[in-house]
């Protein structure tokens, strides 16, 4: 059951809102003196807004793989306050991190899954098709060495392509996957705009100008493999449920269908076990206003379950 927010606060208005910032705040419900840990903390958009309600008595525990955005997020909180922590880690190690702060249970995690709009304008790190760059796309450059391009160069036609079905629905999965296997035994294909321009030129015309880039779907594709983004969903999620409190919420903000597919079966499987109570019976989507103000909101889930023993 979504229920009103208490209390007013106010934060200035952020170059990019986060995500369903309203309806996390009204599950998770943060109050003065809770510890929350935001897996996935980014320019800290959530952070911020939950650091102003848990008050100076609370405590914010924010992780993100990646050195930059923790580097924003640092200047963005200690604008709201000081009783925060961030490290640079991979979600899955948020046990670790918790016990080296002596804390073994916490009020809430919120999980908001995917990539970020600094990192998707930031050319050099090759996630976006928009910009020319590099086909990197790790979210964590200094440990992970796989890169976008790595995988395009020594995969085969048939990995490619359940790479491209599995991960990015993408109908031409078969067809994009043998072109680049052609291509590069003269020419491997390792910026955006190579192979921006090979999708578009493989997708028929009619296709071409729909509501989505063509480009979009493999661009997502290659980030999910990239980065292992579904084990390491699957992995976080009973991890992040087994550090709550009773009482204690977990949100995840998914982007793609996989993604809230492993959140409903895992969520549902709590209920199941009487450990927990799914608080959102339908996964909460942005309204229009949102959708209209920031276009990549169009495909968010919000589910939240609350745990009960
Ligand atoms: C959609 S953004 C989060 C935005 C954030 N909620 C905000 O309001 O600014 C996702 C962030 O999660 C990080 N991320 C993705 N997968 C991660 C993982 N497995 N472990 C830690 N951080 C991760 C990305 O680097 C990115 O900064």
């Amino acid at each position: 059951m979504k229920r009103k927010l208490e209390g007013a606060f106010r934060l200035p208005k952020q170059a990019h809102q986060p995500v369903l910032l309203k309806d996390v705040l009204s599950y998770l419900r943060p109050k003065p003196g809770h510890m929350v840990l935001d897996g996935t903390v980014g320019s800290a958009g959530h952070a911020r807004a939950i650091l102003a309600h848990i008050g100076p008595k609370g405590f914010l525990i924010g992780l993100d793989q990646d050195q930059q955005a923790i580097d924003r997020a640092q200047k963005q909180l200690e604008q709201v306050g000081g009783n925060f922590i961030l490290k640079c880690s991979h979600f899955v190690h948020l046990g670790n991190v918790l016990d080296s702060l002596n804390l073994s249970r916490i009020h809430a995690v919120l999980l908001d899954i995917g990539v970020s709009t600094e990192q998707l304008e930031d050319r050099e790190r090759g996630f976006g098709f928009r910009t020319d760059g590099p086909l990197d796309m790790r979210m964590d450059p200094v440990t992970q060495t796989v890169t976008a391009a790595g995988i395009l160069e020594t995969k085969s036609i048939d990995d490619l392509t359940w790479i491209f079905r599995t991960y990015g629905e993408e109908r031409y999965a078969r067809g994009i996957a043998r072109k680049i296997v052609e291509i590069r035994q003269t020419h491997p294909i390792r910026t955006t705009t190579e192979l921006r321009t090979l999708i578009e030129r493989l997708t028929p015309v009619r296709r071409r100008f729909g509501r989505i880039h063509p480009a979009t779907r493999v661009f997502q594709a290659l980030r999910i493999a990239v980065n292992g983004e579904l084990d390491a969903l699957k992995e976080v999620l009973p991890r992040a449920f087994g550090r709550l409190e009773v009482g204690g919420k977990l949100a995840v903000i998914s982007f793609h269908s996989l993604e809230d597919r492993i959140v409903k079966h895992t969520f549902l499987s709590w209920k199941k076990d009487g450990s927990g109570e799914v608080l959102t019976k339908k996964p909460v989507r942005p309204d229009s206003m949102e959708v209209a103000e920031n276009p990549r909101a169009r495909s968010a889930k919000l589910r939240v379950v609350e745990r009960k023993s």
